[in-house]
Order: C-alpha cells, then sequence, then structure tokens
C-alpha cells in the first residue's frame, strides 16, 4: 500500500507490533533454551535439534529451514545457525563437537502467526582466551551501541557509524558482506542496516519501522568467504568472529528491542564487560 510506503520501508501497524513482540520474545526464550545447553562435546546438530523441536513446541516455525537467500541458491538445510569461531554467520550445523574455548553464535529465527522474530548471541564454551573474550564482548556492545541510537529522525547511518567506530577503537574490524534488515511478514526486507558508515547518511529512522541490528565483529580482517556447502561463511583470514543481533523497533521516543530474553544468557553475559 503506497501509504505505507517510506522509501519501500513498511511501517507497521499496531497490530503488526505486537505481532512483533510475540514472536520475538519467543525467539528470545528459545535462546535462552539454547544457553541452558551449551556445554564442551555438544554437537552443533544437537543444537539445531533442539531449536528444531523448541520452535515446534511452540507452534512456530524455523525460519531458516529451506530458507533461500536473496540471490542464493542452495536452500538451508537446518533449522538454526551455529557459527563457531572463525565462521562469521550462517554457520550449518553438524557433528562437530564444541570443544573448551570455542565461542559459538546461536542464531534463531522464528516465524509465528506470519511474523518473523531473529535474534542471536555469541556463547563461551567453558573459559575463552583472551582474544575470543575481547572479540565477543566487543561484538555485544556494539549491538548496543546501535541501538542506543535508534530514535525518530535519526539515520540508519548513525547505527553504522557508532558501531564502526566502536569496534574499530579495539582494533577490531565490521563485516560488510553481510548486513542487518527490515523484518516482519517477510524474513529479510527494506532496508539494510550496515554495521559501518557515516553519521547523517542513509534513511532517516520513523515510528514503526523494525530491523534488525546484527553486527559482525572480526578479530582481523574485515573480509569474508563463503564455503562449498554455499551457506557458512568464514572470515578470509581466519580469525575469530563474534555477533549478537536482535530485532528492534522504532518508537516514539527511542528503541523497543522486540527479541527480549527473560532472562540474563549464564554461557554469554557471565564474561560481559561490565554487569547487565
Ligand atoms: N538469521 C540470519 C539473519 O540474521 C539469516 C539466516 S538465513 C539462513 O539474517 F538461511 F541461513 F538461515
Ligand atoms: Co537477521
Ligand atoms: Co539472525
Amino acid at each position: 500500500m503506497l501509504w505505507r510506503a517510506t522509501s519501500g520501508i513498511e511501517l507497521k501497524t499496531p497490530a503488526e507490533v505486537e505481532a512483533m513482540r510475540v514472536v520475538g520474545r519467543m525467539a528470545g526464550e528459545s535462546l535462552c533454551m539454547v544457553d541452558d545447553l551449551i556445554r564442551p562435546g555438544l554437537t552443533t546438530d544437537e543444537i539445531d535439534a533442539a531449536v528444531h523441536e523448541d520452535t515446534l513446541r511452540r507452534g512456530a516455525i524455523p525460519a531458516p529451514l529451506h530458507y533461500v537467500g536473496t540471490g542464493g541458491t542452495v536452500p538451508y538445510p537446518r533449522s538454526v545457525c551455529t557459527s563457531v569461531n572463525e565462521v562469521v554467520c550462517h554457520g550449518v550445523p553438524g557433528p562437530r563437537r564444541l570443544a573448551p574455548g570455542d565461542i559459538v553464535n546461536v542464531d534463531i529465527t522464528h516465524i509465528f502467526d506470519g511474523f518473523h522474530g531473529d535474534t542471536s548471541a555469541t556463547f563461551y564454551v567453558g573459559e575463552p582466551s583472551p582474544e575470543a573474550r575481547l572479540v565477543t564482548e566487543v561484538a555485544r556492545l556494539c549491538l548496543d551501541a546501535g541501538v542506543a541510537q535508534v530514535r525518530p529522525g535519526a539515520r540508519l547511518g548513525d547505527i553504522g557509524a557508532a558501531i564502526q567506530e566502536l569496534a574499530e577503537s579495539w582494533g577490531c574490524s565490521v563485516v560488510r558482506d553481510f548486513v542487518g534488515h527490515g523484518i516482519g511478514r517477510r524474513f529479510h526486507e527494506e532496508p539494510k542496516v550496515e554495521h559501518y558508515g557515516a553519521r547523517g547518511r542513509g534513511v532517516r529512522l520513523r515510528p514503526g519501522m523494525i530491523f534488525t541490528i546484527e553486527p559482525m565483529i572480526n578479530l582481523g580482517g574485515h573480509r569474508t568467504r563463503v564455503l562449498d556447502d554455499g551457506w557458512t561463511a568464514v572470515t578470509a583470514d581466519g580469525s575469530l568472529s563474534a555477533q549478537f543481533e536482535h530485532t528492534v523497533l522504532v518508537t516514539s521516543t527511542g528503541a523497543e528491542i522486540l527479541t527480549q530474553r527473560p532472562r540474563a544468557l549464564r554461557n554469554s553475559e557471565r564474561f560481559a564487560a561490565q554487569p547487565r
């Protein structure tokens, strides 16, 4: 409907916002379920099976399963993405066993009542190395810094700039090949939310916009490459990568995180720089 369009970006109605709250909260709860499972020896296949079952038990659909990305050709084969160490995103679950010192991002997207909720966190398996802790905590702070920019009248470039400045101040780099995205009835819609950029540039935020912020932060260079499975993206230089993601609503005064969790993530937030 033309009257709802803003540069091709949907403004959600109050009823749509409420549906997005419901599915967002559900995805946050599923991430807490995963938190309870994380331990050395767990396979990423086991994470997939648990998320698949948990999603169905909630009456939701796992959005990743058979998803064909924009421009992609290979349908995604699993119900969740599990990205270990140098895997930037879209890691495909398999027989790999998590080992002490690994970091693993688990990215969950549910569909409920026709709407998508998309959220991820990076978890520590056992005790992290100083490098693993650095890249993970910088990624966590980058998501917070991005969300803190969200209010009506701000621009998408403000989000990207805040994230990029923070990441680079810690000697880390921001992935450019993958970005956040509008979300609603579709998994990925307008706008593209870059995690780098310039203040004052890009689309002006308006109440009712819903998009993800999901910075992927590398310890080394920003470049990535996709493995032969057509999905798994890794750092080109093999360095560690971490990511956090929320689905965020622009409200009349600021931001509302739609993928709230009912409690802190023990296997992630226990090494956070500050109590949160
Ligand atoms: N959840 C990812 C995102 O944040 C997308 C995964 S697409 C999949 O946008 F097919 F790999 F699941
Ligand atoms: Co996303
Ligand atoms: Co996601």
